[in-house]
């Protein structure tokens, strides 16, 4: 069978799109950054946070020498714990989940943003820089009060954060 060179050549363009195409979605799935939620975290009960040894008692507990750990539970409609105050310049990392239905987590202003899911627990990192204060956003619908559920995250001096917690977490 003769095939046109006209032919053979928009053949070999269609194969290379769909090989880009193969190639965009795999590197969007894998490429550098990008993490799914709940990628690496075990789940957890989320009827029964109360008894679990991270969210019974959402807070934030040094974990390392400048390092800090979030565990943050949300609801409808609000996050615990509020605020959320954590020390400037250091490392830390939030670890949220849900108690009822599928929220949002979002650092206003920056790029902390993460979909809280029932059952599983969203893990995410931030570097801290100095002083300030930002809102705490739910960006999925969740309910009636959707539009209001809403955190503060404040990130306060190293020493007014050992001042407040005795230099041990909470
Ligand atoms: Cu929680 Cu919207």
């Amino acid at each position: 069978m003769h095939i046109h060179d006209y032919e053979k050549l928009w053949l070999a363009v269609s194969l290379l799109l769909i090989l880009s195409l193969i190639g965009t979605v795999t590197y969007g799935a894998v490429g550098p950054g990008v993490a799914m939620v709940a990628d690496s975290e075990p789940t957890v009960d989320a009827t029964a946070l109360d008894e679990d040894e991270r969210f019974a008692e959402p807070r934030v507990e040094r974990v390392g020498e400048n390092e800090y750990a979030a565990y943050v539970v949300a609801y409808q409609f609000a996050f615990q714990p509020d605020p959320l105050v954590v020390p400037a310049n250091s490392t830390v990392t939030f670890y949220v989940t849900s108690r009822d239905v599928i929220h949002g987590f979002e650092v206003v202003g920056t790029n902390a943003n993460t979909m809280v899911i029932p059952g599983e627990v969203a893990k995410l990192t931030v570097e801290t820089d100095g002083p300030a204060e930002y809102g705490i956003v739910c960006n999925e619908y969740c309910g009636a009060g959707h539009h209001g559920m809403s955190g503060t995250l404040e990130v306060v001096s190293q020493s007014e954060y050992e001042g407040q917690n005795g230099g041990d977490g909470e």
